[in-house]
């Protein structure tokens, strides 16, 4: 029986892993598995831990107000050290770019543990965006054993690095996995208190733009331009903009003291994740720079807006449902409006794309873990 130790710490790591979780703990008798959380995120964390009923068997704890990347990487690597210690797990899986995958993988190597690495391979080549995260991933590709790459672009990539091929498998990503259960819990809930407060705030004769943004690269300047482009396109009478914004300071800070007096923009506290994904499916466009989200929208025919100069998911910009706009103000706005006015290219991007998997991603991890 192999002893499997799941570690994340933030939201997107945390929807991305349910999934994971969930499958691992329906193979008891050849996995023992247990989660870990760094709860680098706090409140974020803990709406996703309570939407897919995980109970974290060891929790770090460790999220501190306005937290440096500095103190936060060698939290998690003490942190990590007596978890590994009393587990002595066979396997560590961490997942995607953050603070919370790269510092836990080293402290899995640091204990002996093989590490397998959830959304291999995604690369922009550009150390400085998205920072630090395009070097987390990397960092964690060179430490891992196994790389679970959710499209063949992220395949080639890991490829192209003299990665073993035994080593890969494409799984499609772990979000689909999670979208695909949630829309369908969505569905059936008809009495859930986020979402009745979202529906009275939403105006049904305006188009919906959903915004979130939250990137380090874009704190400072980019957040003031993000903030200029939205109080434009609110200009607009037949626009609405709901924007759940981030906790972190650098973002709470610009955007509630430059938007939060425009009727028309609704600044609001993060959505649990299942009133997150009915809002983006009520949403007419999605503006924002999230890496996730990115992936979700075009499985649910939103076109999105990305503000960011480049991204390590080609697969939906390639398809067209996703345009990179940067943090230039103008180019935000213009781009928005032209979405807004003109019907025939909104149509055109809004159809249905899903380049990023099937829904059953984890099972795929699960069955190449049960054979290696
Ligand atoms: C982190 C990840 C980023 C990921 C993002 C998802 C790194 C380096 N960054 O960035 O890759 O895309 O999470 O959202 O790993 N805060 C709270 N409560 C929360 C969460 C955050 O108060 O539940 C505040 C705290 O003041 C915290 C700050 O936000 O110190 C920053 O959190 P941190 O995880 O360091 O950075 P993010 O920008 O959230
Ligand atoms: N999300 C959420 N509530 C919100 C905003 C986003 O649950 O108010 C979800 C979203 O559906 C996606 C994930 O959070 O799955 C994205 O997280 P984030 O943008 O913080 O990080 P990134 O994906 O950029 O790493």
């Amino acid at each position: 029986m192999k002893k499997i130790l799941i570690v994340f710490g933030t939201r997107p790591e945390a929807i991305k892993m349910a999934p994971v979780v969930k499958e691992f703990k329906k193979c008891e008798q050849d996995f023992e598995t247990k989660v870990c959380v760094t709860a680098q995120h706090r409140e974020m964390l803990d709406q996703v831990l309570s939407f897919f009923n995980i109970c974290p068997d060891f929790d770090l704890n460790l999220m501190k107000p306005n937290q440096n990347l500095y103190s936060l990487t060698g939290d998690i690597i003490n942190g990590m050290k007596p978890v590994l210690e009393e587990f002595k797990p066979d396997i560590v899986l961490v997942h995607g770019d953050t603070t919370t995958s790269s510092a836990a993988a080293l402290a899995a190597f640091y204990s002996g543990a093989k590490v397998g690495h959830v959304e291999a391979g995604l690369r922009t080549y550009n150390k400085l965006a998205p920072f630090p995260e395009e070097l987390n991933r990397q960092l964690t590709g060179r430490i891992a054993d196994y790389h679970f790459a959710p499209t063949s672009k992220s395949q080639n990539n890991l490829l192209q690095e003299k990665t073993d091929a035994s080593s890969i498998m494409v799984t499609g990503n772990t979000v689909i996995d999670a979208l695909i259960e949630s829309v369908e819990i969505v569905n059936k809930v008809h009495d859930n208190d986020d979402i009745n407060r979202l529906k009275e705030l939403i105006d049904p004769k305006k188009k919906l733009i959903v915004v979130t943004g939250h990137r380090r690269e874009n704190h400072g300047q980019g957040f003031l331009n993000i903030c200029d482009a939205l109080n434009t396109i609110a200009k607009t009478e037949h626009v609405q903009v709901i924007y759940p914004v981030h906790l972190n300071p650098n973002v709470q800070k610009p955007v509630y003291s430059i938007l939060g007096d425009n009727p028309n923009i609704h600044l609001i506290d993060p959505l649990p994740y299942e009133a997150f994904i009915w809002l983006m499916d009520k949403a007419y466009l999605i503006v924002t720079d999230s890496g996730g989200v990115q992936e979700e929208a075009p499985s649910l025919g939103k076109p999105v807006l990305v503000m960011r100069d480049t991204t390590e998911r080609p697969e939906a910009v390639e398809a067209g449902t996703v345009i990179l706009v940067g943090t230039d103000k103008n180019k935000i706005a213009d781009e928005a409006m032209n979405l807004i006015e003109n019907t025939e290219r909104y149509n055109k991007m809004s159809q249905l794309h899903n380049p990023y998997g099937d829904g059953k991603a984890s099972q795929r991890i699960v069955d190449f873990l049960l054979k290696n």
